[in-house]
């Protein structure tokens, strides 16, 4: 596995593995690499021929109360887990060499970047959107690979490929989790032990909803409503929102019809999780 930190030498190297038409995949992260991270890239390593793995904590996406200064930056394992896993290229750049002096473009998918996420951390999806484009066309992969645990950025970046013809495909592969449900994540780490406990109760209240709506209920406030109830029992967590809403807009579902994105965003202590599942409803 090969360790780059630039973006010339990154371009360089891609050019020479994707040679003779060969598969490229790409795993872009902000590192503190969990099993959900190795999923995608075992995935990748399986699949092409040649993977790459990015770490960067992309200061554009955090908000100015945000945990960018806080977020977990571990390098030496994630290399490890990056090697174990398969990847050929770790390219682990300074924030000049995504953001060079005098950097002004920014890209901005608009509505399906509007609700939930979007809403609470304005300014957000602009950075994902402009990073993994910048990332997209230095690596130039034939693959890009992410987890539906993120599950409207998965839509953003699938967009956004298809908008501005980046000529890849977007893959969005299940969410990993802990035996108990909760979604891998790398903030999951800043949770004490007691909130830890608490924070499976995202999942609980998910497939609380999940067995409502594919029990036969359509009407999706009282099944809003019976989550909400679920995650209240909880005193660690406050909720943030709980919505039905389509899978493909993303826009609420007063009646549950088609594919079901059911979406929960959360406080647990200090620590801001969300999840999904997707249902179809027939
Ligand atoms: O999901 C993440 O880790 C980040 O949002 C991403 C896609 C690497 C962009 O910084």
């Amino acid at each position: 596995m090969r360790l780059i930190r630039t973006a010339s030498q990154i371009t360089a190297a891609c050019s020479n593995l994707r040679a003779g038409d060969r598969t490229l995949g790409c795993v872009p992260t902000m590192g503190a690499l969990h099993d959900g991270h190795a999923s995608l890239i075992r995935e990748s390593s399986s699949r092409y021929d040649a993977t790459v793995v990015s770490i960067f904590v992309n200061p554009t996406q955090f908000g100015p109360r945000e945990d960018f200064r806080r977020y977990p930056r571990t390098l030496r394992a994630d290399l490890r887990l990056a090697t174990r896993c398969g990847a050929d290229v770790v390219f682990a750049p300074a924030a000049a060499e995504m953001y060079p002096a005098g950097f002004q473009t920014s890209i901005e998918v608009a509505d399906l970047a509007r609700r939930w996420e979007g809403e609470r951390r304005p300014g957000h999806f602009r950075g994902v959107a402009t990073v993994v484009t910048t990332l997209f066309n230095l690596v130039r992969p034939t693959h890009a690979l992410f987890g539906q645990k993120d599950y409207q950025q998965a839509l953003i970046i699938q967009q956004l490929v298809r908008d501005v013809r980046v000529g890849m495909t977007v893959r969005v592969l299940p969410t990993v989790r802990e035996p108990d449900g909760l979604a891998m994540s790398s903030r999951n780490r800043y949770l004490t032990p007691e909130q830890r406990r608490s924070a499976a109760s995202l999942y609980r209240a998910l497939c609380d909803g999940r067995q409502r709506l594919t029990g036969g209920a359509r009407l999706t406030g009282p099944v809003i409503r019976q989550m909400r109830r679920l995650l209240h029992g909880y005193p660690q967590v406050r909720i943030d929102y709980v919505a039905a809403v389509d899978a493909k807009t993303l826009r609420p579902l007063a009646r549950a019809r088609g594919r079901v994105a059911l979406l929960v965003a959360a406080w647990v202590g200090r620590t801001r999780l969300i999840d999904n599942l997707l249902v179809d409803v027939s």
